[in-house]
């Protein structure tokens, strides 16, 4: 595996790896990574010939007052973790390889954007939608993979990819992955490694309470107790506040007052200055 920091040496090895029609699989994320972003890259290995997987934290994507420096950087492991994965290349740049002097373009995605983690972290989904378009732009992938675990941002992907047609040629697939959990059913983030012995204990609540939440929704009638009930568990389960609990359409995420068949929960909730995020079916597909 090789590790690439300038656009020009990225795009040369990513034209020696298409020769003789091989296809390539760009698996974006921003590092530190566990189990989940490997699942990602196991799931890309199987669909193309060679994959590209970014390590990149993205400044435009983090607020004034997130956790852009606190972020956690560990590239040595990252490319361990990556090599033995079988992943072709790395693409590893500094932000002003990505945003050199006089960068200006801000690419904004309307309505899937708009509340849940768009509501509390304005601009969040503009960065996320800027740097994935230009990730698409500077490799070229047959496809590319992402987890469910944020299913709002694969919504804005899938959105912003149909809308500026790089799906095709470019970009064929989309393909968004299950969420991987700990035993605990804690789904697996970056941002766990923030959380103290205790606060980790007490995370598990967050899917627990989900699991709860949804068995009382599926049987039908009004959202607002059960979801009502779920923030009373989480607050004196350890969470400090809870961001969001909602239900919404699978696609067009649209807010819903029961279940429409296709519904799923989604929560935002934070422990000491961590915040988690979460997803599941109201109906196991
Ligand atoms: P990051 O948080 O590093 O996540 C990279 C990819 O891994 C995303 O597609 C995310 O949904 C997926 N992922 C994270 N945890 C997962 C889990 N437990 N199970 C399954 N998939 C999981 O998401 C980003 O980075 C950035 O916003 C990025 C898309 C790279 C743009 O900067």
């Amino acid at each position: 595996m090789q590790t690439i920091g300038k656009l020009e040496v990225l795009r040369k090895r990513v034209a020696d790896l298409r020769e003789s029609g091989k296809t390539v699989a760009l698996v974006p994320t921003m590092g530190a990574l566990h189990d989940g972003h490997l699942t990602l890259m196991r799931r890309a290995r199987e669909a193309a010939d060679h994959v590209v997987a970014s390590i990149f934290v993205n400044p435009r994507q983090f607020g004034e007052g997130e956790d852009l420096d606190a972020y956690p950087r560990q590239l040595q492991r990252d490319s361990e973790l990556l090599e033995a994965e079988g992943v072709a290349l790395l693409w590893a740049p500094q932000p002003d390889e990505v945003y050199p002097t006089g960068y200006a373009t801000n690419i904004s995605v309307a309505g899937v954007s708009e509340g849940l983690c768009g509501g509390d972290r304005p601009g969040h989904f503009d960065g996320v939608a800027t740097v994935v378009c230009k990730l698409f732009n500077q490799v070229l992938p047959d496809m590319a993979f992402f987890g469910e675990k944020d299913w709002q941002q694969l919504a804005v992907i899938r959105r912003m990819a149909r809308d500026l047609d790089l799906t095709r040629p470019h970009v064929e697939a989309i393909i968004g992955v299950p969420i991987v959990r700990e035993d605990d059913g804690l789904a697996m983030s970056s941002r766990n490694s923030y959380l103290s012995a205790e606060q980790r204990a007490q995370a598990a609540a967050l899917p627990k309470a989900m699991r709860d939440a949804i068995a009382v929704i599926a049987q039908g009638g009004a959202v607002g107790r059960p979801l009502g009930n779920l923030r009373e568990v989480l607050q004196v389960s350890g969470f400090d506040s809870v961001d969001y609990a909602e239900v919404r359409d699978a696609d067009s995420l649209e807010r819903l007052e029961a279940d429409n068949g296709n519904a799923r929960l989604f929560v935002a909730a934070r422990i000491g200055g961590t915040r988690l995020i979460d997803n599941m079916a109201i109906h196991a597909q």
